[in-house]
């Protein structure tokens, strides 16, 4: 963890960063069933406030229910733990990371009974597609696919799956790409080894639907919503590659990478290797929302709660 994470949430308590530790015989660490969340707190002109931050918590205990890993947690104690974090470490804009897991030491595959730990951390948020993505990125199509929901279910944001993202993003970044895309068990485009997909065809907005064992995005969701609301067809379909490769424009969406402009992909290149303009437009909307100026979508950001605050705070720095 970063330096400038002071302080770990961790079942119910603040630990310091160094303490913030785990048994090595733990049942996630060696069979990789964990569910976590990445979550992005932003500035805005009313203070801090999180993106779609009960959306993350939903899908948080969606993804729990999918491993069978029961919970001693509500959507609220969830919601209140992660303001908490955001509070005691105070970085801004941060990416704060809630992860359940079995914690205690259990060899054995098959164990749905060991209790469920919660542990929240915030780190200092940055481009996850590097500090240039707004201006476009280059993508490689992975030699790797997206595993059949039929052997791990794509919805859950499951610790596992990270296991094929993980080999997809090596193989693009040692490639020189700063990332891949993943096509599913039958070929069709699936999304990126960390964010979904979206296409733009005669100005229409096409991105693979949920047959293409996808994660359910939320910022795939949003997109969509911008994207209509500024009078955009938006199609969720299966997508071929020669659609991919011929497309008008192409863009990633997710949390850490938030809205990345596809330049180019696996040497062909794409809108001629520039944000086109309809990726300019919804990215503009997006970032006024994040940004807490387009009132339209001030509901997507939570604010944190002045009283979750620590009521004696140093100064704040001047950004
Ligand atoms: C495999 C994968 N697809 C899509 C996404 C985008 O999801 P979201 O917009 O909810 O961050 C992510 C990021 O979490 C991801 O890891």
């Amino acid at each position: 963890m970063p330096a400038a994470t002071k302080k770990i949430w961790m079942d119910g308590k603040l630990v310091d960063n160094a303490d913030a530790k785990v048994h090595v015989l733990n049942h996630t660490f060696h069979y990789g069933v964990g569910v976590f969340e990445g979550i992005r707190c932003y500035p805005t002109p009313k203070g801090p406030a999180i993106f779609r931050l009960r959306d993350h918590v939903k899908r948080l205990i969606a993804s729990a229910r999918l491993y069978h890993m029961p919970l001693k947690y509500t959507e609220d104690d969830i919601v209140r733990a992660i303001e908490e974090t955001q509070t005691a470490n105070d970085i801004v804009p941060s990416y704060i990371r809630p992860i359940l897991y079995r914690g205690e030491p259990a060899l054995g595959v098959k164990n749905d009974k060991g209790s469920v730990s919660l542990a929240v951390a915030a780190i200092p948020a940055k481009k996850y597609l590097g500090e240039g993505s707004d201006a476009g990125v280059r993508a490689k199509i992975s030699p790797f696919r997206k595993p059949h929901s039929d052997a791990i279910p794509s919805f859950a944001k499951a610790d596992g799956n990270y296991l094929n993202s993980y080999l997809a993003g090596i193989d693009a970044a040692r490639d020189g790409y700063e990332e891949a895309i993943l096509l599913d068990s039958n070929g069709y485009v699936a999304e990126g080894s960390g964010e979904n997909i979206f296409l733009v065809r005669n100005g229409t907005v096409y991105t693979p639907g949920l047959e293409s064992d996808i994660l359910l995005g939320i910022t795939r969701m949003s997109v969509i919503q911008i994207a209509k609301d500024l009078g955009f067809t938006v199609i969720e379909k299966l997508l071929s590659v020669n659609e991919l490769l011929t497309a008008d424009e192409g863009f990633f969406t997710g949390t850490y990478a938030e809205i990345a402009p596809i330049r180019e992909i696996s040497h062909y290149v794409i809108s001629g290797g520039k944000p086109g303009p309809v990726t300019r437009d919804i990215m503009d909307v997006f970032y006024r929302t994040i940004r807490g100026e387009e009132p339209k979508y001030a509901p997507w950001m939570h604010p944190v709660p002045p009283l979750a605050r620590p009521v004696a705070r140093p100064p704040r720095r001047q950004a």
